[in-house]
């Protein structure tokens, strides 16, 4: 039986996770590993039967099972789908672990999008299989800002502004004059973007003032960011994610577990820490100074227990 297959990318955000759900600019980068999702004609009466054979760090898709139904539904919705006369088998796998913060959501979410709309004959552009995306991550995340599908679905390392007022959002590529040599801690906590989200919200309501200088602080370590990403001023960029990160401590989205990682990366040569994507677990990004403190930095990592991915960030 003909199968369509589609990818979504994972992602990483080095400045700006929850700020950019504000209309604050954000900056992130699609990362190799990907998810595969395969259509193909299902069995009649069957309907539409997801299997999902995508790696994960322990509890992952439980954690997530009504999140990823939310995902399905609203992509059945979206491309208007009729189960009872065109069954579907989604088949989902790929080198892309699922863990909080690696975009795992959205690199379904496009990926499926990508392989439905190559099973139909749709001929989707990007902006296109974005959308679906986006339809898909609102219903599983409550209000994503865009970020993630749109390094889903893109590639690249870009610059992100979700519009406030409805319309597009701004995407621009970001090409850097020196990649950037990075490891993905995992702190093994899987948290549910959207509650962490809420929670967000409900701080900022009860705390407006502390909130507007915390997005004034923010808006000056995008603006030192990007020229030092442009520059390939890695010393610099490191700094400005230690900002980043204190900015996060403040509107509660560190933990623990991610301030442990955080402390064992910098210990061991670490230009810079943070947390990447919805917080309170997930993945820690930590900035090395080139391949070998690479090497050392996840090294330290394992021997303590995280599991640490080295990945090179704005490479051709
Ligand atoms: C999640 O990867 C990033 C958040 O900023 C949520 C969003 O942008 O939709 C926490």
């Amino acid at each position: 039986m003909e199968k369509s297959r589609g990818i979504g990318y994972g992602k990483t955000i080095l400045f700006g996770e929850h700020f950019v759900v504000y209309g604050l600019p954000a900056i992130a980068s699609a990362i190799s590993d990907c998810t595969v999702a395969e259509v193909e004609a299902g069995e009649p009466g069957t309907g539409i039967t997801l299997i999902d054979n995508r790696p994960q760090v322990d509890g992952y898709k439980e954690t997530k099972k009504d999140e990823i139904a939310l995902e399905m539904e609203a992509l059945q919705k979206h491309f208007r789908l009729d189960a009872a006369k065109t069954p579907l088998k989604i088949t989902l796998s790929g080198n892309l672990e699922c863990a909080s913060g690696v975009g795992a959501s959205a690199a379904l979410a496009s990926s499926i999008a990508r392989a439905v709309g190559a099973h139909f004959n749709l001929d989707l552009t990007d902006e296109q299989i974005n959308e679906a995306a986006y339809a898909a991550e609102t219903a599983g995340s409550g209000t994503p800002s865009g970020i993630d599908n749109t390094c889903s679905t893109y590639g690249g390392m870009l610059v992100f502004e979700k519009n406030m007022q409805g319309g597009k959002n701004k995407i621009e590529l970001l090409g850097v004059k020196r990649p950037l040599d990075i490891v993905l801690a995992s702190t093994g906590i899987t948290q549910e973007t959207k509650k962490v989200v809420a929670d967000v919200k409900m701080e900022k309501e009860k705390n407006p003032e502390k909130f507007r200088k915390v997005f004034e602080e923010y808006r000056q370590v995008f603006d030192d960011a990007l020229p030092a990403l442009r520059e390939g001023d890695a010393a610099k960029v490191g700094k400005l994610m230690d900002r980043n990160q204190e900015l996060l401590r403040k509107i509660t989205v560190s933990c623990d577990e991610v301030e442990k990682v955080i402390s064992v990366a910098k210990k061991n040569g670490a230009l810079g820490a943070k947390l990447t994507g919805t917080g309170r677990g997930g993945l820690v990004i930590c900035l090395a100074e080139n391949k070998a403190g690479q090497g050392k930095v996840a090294a330290a990592l394992e021997k303590a227990g995280y599991g640490a991915r080295k990945t090179l960030l704005g490479g051709k």
